[in-house]
């Protein structure tokens, strides 16, 4: 999590074995809609270790937030870009 003090805000997706059999309709949503509005440059999407909510897979953790976010799913995160990363 070194990372986070170029960017204004960190996307952490858990990429544990098994947050990462679900997580990746998410993660590409997050990713398209970074590239689309050139946040991309503000945002960064990183990926952590298991996270301990394995039953509430996947997980997403907003940095700014200090907010988990539990079984995101593709229309989960385009809300949460929406609330938190354009808001
Ligand atoms: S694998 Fe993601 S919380 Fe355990």
């Amino acid at each position: 999590m070194s990372k986070c003090k170029s960017f204004d805000e960190v996307i952490y997706f858990c990429d544990g074995k098994k947050c990462c059999r679900y997580n990746e309709e998410a993660k590409s949503c997050l990713k398209e809609l970074l590239n689309d509005t050139g946040l991309n440059k503000n945002v960064l999407l990183e990926k952590m270790k298991c996270q301990g909510m394995c039953k509430s897979a996947p997980v997403f953790y907003i940095n700014s937030e200090k907010k988990y976010k539990k079984e995101v799913t593709k229309k989960k995160a385009k809300k949460l870009f929406d609330k938190y990363i354009v808001a």
